[in-house]
Parts: C-alpha cells; structure tokens; sequence
C-alpha cells in the first residue's frame, strides 16, 4: 500500500489519527516531528529558539528527501507547516497519498488551548488571531497538496480513521 501522509493545522489531530490509524492496517507510523527531534537531540521548542525557524523548515525538507525512497508502507504525520514550501509540496506528491485533515479555527483553537509552550509559531501571539492568521495563509497549500479531503468537525478519531479508509481505498 502506497504511504498514507496526514496534513494539517496544528491541533488537527494528525498523530493520534495516524497511530490509530497505524494500529489499525498495520503500518508503521512515522512522525515528522519526531524524526527532527531524535535526530537533534533537542525539542522543537528549542530548535526554534536556539536556531530559528528557517533552519527548522530546511530540516523539515531534508526529512521529505531523506523519506523519499520509501513510497510504501508507511503512515507519515507532517508538522503543520510542513506544505508551505512547495518543494515540500512536490516531494510530498511523490511520497504517498496526501490526506488533509480539515477543521475550522473555532476547532482549532478549543484544541490548542493547551500546549502552546510546545508550538512556537503560536508562543507569545493571542491565540485566535494567530490561529486564524495562519490558517488562512497556509488553507490554499494544505488543499494543493491534498488528494484527500476529510472534514474533521468534532468526529472522535476511530470514526475519522474508518472515513479516511474508505476514501483511501476508492
Ligand atoms: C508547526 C507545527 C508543529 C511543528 C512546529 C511548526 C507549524 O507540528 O512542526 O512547531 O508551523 O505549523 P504540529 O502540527 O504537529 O503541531
């Protein structure tokens, strides 16, 4: 089975979805996130603050190449601005099925509540304005990169994981 990668805003819900996900068809899970972190040896949080955010975005890209022999057998959760850049973009047409998991901000920001020390693109910002900022400059990359689209609403994730498999398997 072609890799299956989950895109979207932070707070989205993209790693739980994808160990659910992982757990249920038997695919190893691999988190993009997670990857840079091991590798540095430090958090995002600090990789963002002791390098910036453009040494953490071409980080970012030298995971996708890195992944980029490896086109099976794989769920991948993106970070949330991962389809920015749009070199990112292409090599993520060639890694897999991109799924886009969608939510609107009110969504969002109910969920991002908690954790922001984690998310330095939202440390230090009001929440809402920032959220819906954002948003609104990353909704037409999210969709460019998209070959599926689920509407999240407030779907628990066993129920997301079941749609995104029928719409995976169409
Ligand atoms: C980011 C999202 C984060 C992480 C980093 C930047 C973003 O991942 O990659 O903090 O720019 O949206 P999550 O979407 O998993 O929170």
């Amino acid at each position: 089975m072609k890799n299956l990668i989950l895109e979207g805003f932070m707070g989205c819900g993209k790693s739980r979805i994808a160990s659910e996900l992982g757990r249920s068809i038997k695919l190893e899970v691999i988190d993009t996130d997670d990857v840079i972190e091991r590798k540095q040896g430090r958090t995002i949080a600090k990789i963002f603050e002791e390098s910036g955010e453009e040494a953490f975005r071409d980080m970012e890209t030298a995971v996708l190449r890195e992944l980029s022999d490896r086109q099976e057998g794989a769920v991948i959760s993106l970070g949330g601005g991962m389809p920015v850049k749009s070199e990112n973009r292409k090599l993520l047409k060639e890694l897999g099925t991109v799924i886009y998991l969608k939510a609107d901000s009110n969504v969002l920001i109910r969920r991002l509540q908690r954790g922001v020390e984690k998310r330095p693109m939202l440390s230090g910002h009001d929440l809402k304005e920032r959220v819906e900022q954002l948003l609104s400059e990353r909704e037409a990359f999210y969709e460019d990169a998209a070959d599926i689209v689920i509407e999240i609403g407030e779907d628990d994730p066993e129920k997301i994981v079941k749609r995104i498999m029928e719409k995976a398997e169409q």
